[in-house]
């Protein structure tokens, strides 16, 4: 037997019992003659000592270990001399009087402490990750990462859901972006894609009369990468049959509700506010919104539209808007502070970054010559805004005066410590248009997927205003992160092709990429709809991670890279002739 006990277990409860330990050792202290080893395991740290006194040669043997050596340790649980316990530490009272000593294995010094102290490069901790996960902070994530399957795992199956597990060899899947292929040996020619999601075989298992289905989903997506997006990640994938948008989105505030209570500790308040996806966009800039704090945008285009200001009478004439948002009692920001907001507005997208420091009934700023009092007056009003205020408004077309205030916003709430990282504010942008528009191609597509049903009093718009029709799709948001995203599904067959008309889908495409779900969906499917919450992101926002990478056993880096094997690898000639495969130089 290797152990009796783990290394984080035994107490003042255990004193005079006769033990055996193992694991690695974490530090060896050599103290008047005395040597003290803290041995370590997943489970904790526990003092072992050496003494001279009762064995020369254990004592001896004992010299000649080195960090991070394995082994196993004989002895008796003794209470450490008064004055020494550890309060920080579980065992801290105890230590074991070895009466024997195994050395298990020997180590290299390793690359890094294994300790939660010292800054290593996320190249270090993952290219020796089997050192880094030796680490508390990084164990305890997956450990948070485990439960959190398993708390999923038993509130879905009390919720009557059923895992069912679908194919990693597959097709193509419609979630949009970029497939990771897979050559076929037995079929030359052909490549089977990774699922960029199960979507298409969870709603068959809908017509199929699973009723209720879940899986922990490994989805695969060949995207550029950023934070919190890897090329291969997880999701907590959901579809449930005769339910509506309501039916979806209570059941995930429940499962979300039992995550956080049991994984972390935390009560999370539902139902979480619902917000439509316009309102959101008008309020915030984004679909993403961060409600941990306010400084919601303001639209000025009516109230500032006829100034002496040519620059915004230009964008105004084009067509095009001017929002604003108050930064509250910065007015006395130096202008190098606001060079440097200019700056990051104008990496944005922006062409400027128009400010008014709010005065008594007046604004500073050099512009503020070319609007006279009334205009200055209302806009006060609508930013809400008071003396030791200062206005930051962008003039340009939509969509870029939404992207850049909305980016503007965070950065602003970060720089001036206005977002208090305890909360978790979750929030859920329900309505979505259905359609988006792609300017490059000239045509209308879909801002889900294509089996997103519409709103049913929308439908009657699919053919003559496309940018009117409201999508039965919802995402969680997250303190300003997308954590979760699904939709009511279509189950007809005539909304269905309406809606693949619309998009520009020819018959042969519809047949090709979706032909087996439309078969299935011709004999008889329930109306049904799902959600996926990313497991990636909801446990880096639990654990307060910066990126995904840190929650995920073997990222992958920027470039799509794994730092620990290097892959992707070189294939030999042999295996490339079997896949009737050449690569050319
Ligand atoms: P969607 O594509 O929005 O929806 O994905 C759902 C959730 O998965 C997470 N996610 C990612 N996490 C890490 N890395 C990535 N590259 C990545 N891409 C997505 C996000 C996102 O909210 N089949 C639909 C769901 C449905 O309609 O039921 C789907 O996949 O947290
Ligand atoms: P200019 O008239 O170009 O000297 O700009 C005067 C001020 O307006 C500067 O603070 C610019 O950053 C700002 N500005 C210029 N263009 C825009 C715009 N499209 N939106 C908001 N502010 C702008």
């Amino acid at each position: 037997m290797f152990r009796t006990h783990t290394c984080g277990e035994l107490t003042a409860k255990h004193l005079g019992k006769k033990v055996t330990l193992a694991g690695w050792v974490h530090r060896r202290r050599d103290h008047g003659g005395l040597i003290f080893i803290d041995l370590r395991d997943r489970y904790g740290l526990t003092q072992i000592v050496f003494n001279p006194a009762k064995s020369k040669e254990l004592h001896d043997a004992a010299e000649s270990l080195r960090g991070e050596y394995v082994i196993m340790v004989k002895g008796e649980v003794s209470s450490r001399p008064k004055g020494t316990e550890n309060p920080k530490l579980k065992t801290g009272e105890v230590e074991i009087a070895a009466s024997e000593l195994t050395i298990l294995n020997t180590a290299q010094t390793p690359p890094f402490e294994i300790d939660d102290e010292g800054q290593i490069s996320e190249e270090m901790r993952f290219t020796y990750r089997f050192v880094d996960l030796r680490r508390k902070s990084s164990r305890d994530k997956l450990i948070i990462r485990h439960k959190v399957c398993h708390i999923t795992r038993n509130f879905l199956e009390s919720e009557g859901f059923i895992e069912v597990e679908t194919p990693i060899l597959t097709k193509s899947t419609p979630e949009g972006a970029r497939d990771y292929l897979v050559p076929s040996r037995l079929n030359h020619g052909k490549f089977f894609a990774l699922p960029q999601s199960p979507q298409l075989f969870k709603q068959i298992l809908m017509v199929a009369g699973m009723d209720r289905y879940f899986q922990i989903a490994k989805c695969f997506r060949d995207e550029d990468l950023r934070a919190d997006r890897q090329p291969e990640f997880t999701q907590l994938d959901i579809e449930m049959s005769f339910v509506d948008v309501d039916d979806v989105l209570g059941l995930t505030e429940r499962l979300i509700k039992a995550i956080f209570k049991e994984g972390i500790g935390v009560e999370l308040k539902t139902p979480f506010p619902r917000i439509k996806h316009n309102e959101a966009i008008e309020r915030f800039g984004t679909d993403k919104p961060d409600t941990r704090f306010g400084m919601e945008l303001a639209d000025l285009t009516d109230t500032l539209k006829g100034s002496q200001f040519q620059t915004f009478e230009k964008v105004i004439a084009g067509g095009g808007i001017i929002k604003a948002l108050n930064l509250k009692g910065k007015a006395d920001i130096s202008r190098s502070e606001i060079d440097g907001l200019t700056e990051l507005a104008i990496k944005l997208g922006a062409k400027g970054l128009a400010y008014f420091k709010a005065g008594d009934g007046a604004v500073d700023c050099p512009i503020a010559k070319f609007f006279d009092e009334g205009r200055v007056m209302a806009m006060l009003k609508k930013m809400d805004a008071s003396k030791g205020d200062i206005i930051l408004a962008v003039a340009d077309k939509k969509g870029t005066v939404n992207d850049v205030l909305a980016h503007l916003r965070v950065a602003l709430a970060e720089k001036y410590s206005l977002i208090d990282k305890k909360r978790f504010d979750f929030v859920w942008v329900v309505e979505f248009p259905w359609f988006k528009y792609n300017d490059e191609e000239k045509r209308w597509e879909a801002e889900h997927h294509p089996f997103t049903a519409p709103y049913e009093e929308d439908i009657k718009f699919i053919e003559t205003d496309p940018e009117k029709v409201r999508a039965k799709a919802y995402d969680m948001v997250l303190n300003g992160t997308e954590i979760s995203s699904g939709s009511i599904r279509i189950h007809d067959r005539e909304t269905q092709s309406k809606i693949f008309k619309a998009i520009g889908l020819s018959d042969e495409e519809i047949k090709s990429r979706f032909g087996f779900l439309l078969e299935a969906f011709s004999y008889g499917a329930p109306p049904h709809g799902g959600i996926a919450p990313g497991l990636d992101r909801l446990i880096a926002m639990m654990t307060g991670s910066e990126s995904i990478r840190d929650v995920i056993a073997f990222p992958k880096t920027q470039k799509a890279v794994c730092f620990m094997t290097g892959a992707p690898s070189d294939v030999s000639e042999k295996q490339l002739k079997e896949l009737g495969l050449t690569l050319k130089k």
